[in-house]
């Protein structure tokens, strides 16, 4: 296992994700060097309680690494990540966000449950007519197209606009030599044609809602509208997919806690906080310090980045007891630090929560067994996300 002098240094730290001993390497840096130098200006920090204070303080700004990951300030797509909620901070980003925040009220979740549930059903369906006959990919039939289907209705994009436009940005095989930079620059060229000079032509779905003033006339400008539009897509689909994914491997990994969930689904909910707790698809956030700091004894110069391990957090032993254990009985929903915390919070994380938990009730009502056929790669295209690229399963009618 790497030691800490062997650490990749400053972002290259986002090169251990595909890793198979990705979370001994983040207990290891957690436990000997819990606020770690990693070089190029890059704080590490992977304690529980570092990582949630950070995450709340107010005086340390989100976005960075946003524009190293995405080419620096003179990149084509540096006005939509500038523009997004992740990289606004204050007054900006509080205004930015009740606007854009009015799309997932418990509400506007509570809309998309049919849609969640007609296209779990098909894609469960498809899954077990391939899977009762040999090996069939769960990610690529399943995790990866449910939340597709279900940001695409959000937008209401027509199915064949979306397959030429936006899917391909998604499908993992296609993107093997490809980084989020060219998925970003494709949604935001897409979105921009789309949108700039629209004038008052309605679109029908949640591009109507991020450009419609609110009570007090208060709007998104026109960029804002493009870069959330691109962030929500960038942000909702290949997260939500490791999700599924990654619930769906810790079950099959757990037999004891599948054959649970099989027999009774209200327990779903938990299993799904406790995948979400090991196994987090999103395992990292950033901070920027623009004064000097002091966290756990260390300094901190102003002007650094701050890699926010929530992978190492969730497993912390001061906040979890046996933290390696995968128990679907823990309770952790208040503590989990994978949707971020403070001021920018995941806006999806209900929306997230309701499609996993539809998929897998429907996958269940089905009755059959699963089996886990191959060994596991992590996906290497997106590194800002842990995920099997793919999971090949067979499936039983239980006897
Ligand atoms: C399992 C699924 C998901 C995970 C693990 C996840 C994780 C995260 C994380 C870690 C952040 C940054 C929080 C911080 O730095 O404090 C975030 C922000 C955000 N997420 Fe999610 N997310 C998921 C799904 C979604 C979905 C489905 C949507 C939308 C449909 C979404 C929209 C957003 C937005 C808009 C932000 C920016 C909020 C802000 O900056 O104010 N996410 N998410």
């Amino acid at each position: 296992m790497l030691t800490i002098s062997d650490l990749p240094r400053g972002w290259g730290i986002l090169s251990l994700t595909p890793r198979e001993d990705y979370f001994a390497v983040w207990n290891r840096i957690r436990t000997e060097a819990p606020v770690h130098d990693a070089g190029d200006g890059l704080f590490l920090i992977s304690r529980w309680d570092d990582v949630n204070r950070v995450l709340r303080d107010p005086a340390l700004l989100a976005g960075s690494g946003v524009a190293q990951a995405f080419g620096g300030s003179a990149s084509p797509v540096a006005s939509v990540v500038s523009n997004w909620l992740m990289s606004q901070n204050g007054e900006t980003h509080r205004r930015a966000r009740a606007l854009v925040a009015r799309l997932f009220t418990p509400a506007a979740v509570d809309r998309l449950r049919a849609v969640v549930e007609i296209c779990s059903t098909e894609l469960v369906e498809g899954l077990l007519q391939r899977a009762e006959h040999g090996p069939a990919d769960f990610v690529d039939l399943v995790a990866q197209r449910l939340p597709s289907e279900v940001i695409r209705h959000l937008f209401a994009i027509a199915p064949a606009e979306w397959a030429a436009h936006v899917q391909p940005l998604f499908v993992v095989q296609a993107l093997q030599d490809g980084d989020g930079f060219a998925a970003v620059k494709g949604l935001a060229e897409y979105f921009h044609a789309k949108i700039s000079g629209a004038g008052d032509r309605q679109f029908g779905g949640i591009i109507d809602e991020l450009r419609a003033p609110d009570r007090t006339g208060e709007h998104l400008s026109e960029a804002e509208v493009i870069a959330n539009a691109v962030l929500i897509v960038t942000a909702a689909i290949d997260t939500t997919a490791g999700l599924i994914a990654n619930t769906m491997l810790r079950l099959l990994e757990y037999p004891e806690a599948m054959a649970q969930v099989q027999a009774d689904p209200s327990l779903l909910p938990g299993a799904i906080d406790e995948s979400l707790r090991h196994c987090p698809s999103a395992p990292s956030s950033t901070r920027h310090a623009p004064q000097a700091m002091e966290l756990g004894g260390v300094r901190i110069p102003a002007g650094s980045d701050l890699f926010l391990s929530l992978a190492a957090a969730n497993r912390d032993p001061a906040q979890f007891t046996e933290p390696e254990r995968f128990d679907i009985h823990r309770d952790c929903a208040t503590r989990l630090l994978t949707f971020g915390g403070g001021p920018h919070f995941c806006l999806g994380a209900s929306l997230a929560r309701t499609e996993v938990r539809i998929l897998f009730e429907t996958l269940f009502a089905a009755g059959r067994e699963f089996r886990l056929c191959a060994p596991v790669a992590w996906r290497q295209d997106n590194l800002s996300v842990r995920a099997p690229a793919g999971l090949l399963v067979s499936c039983v009618r239980p006897r």
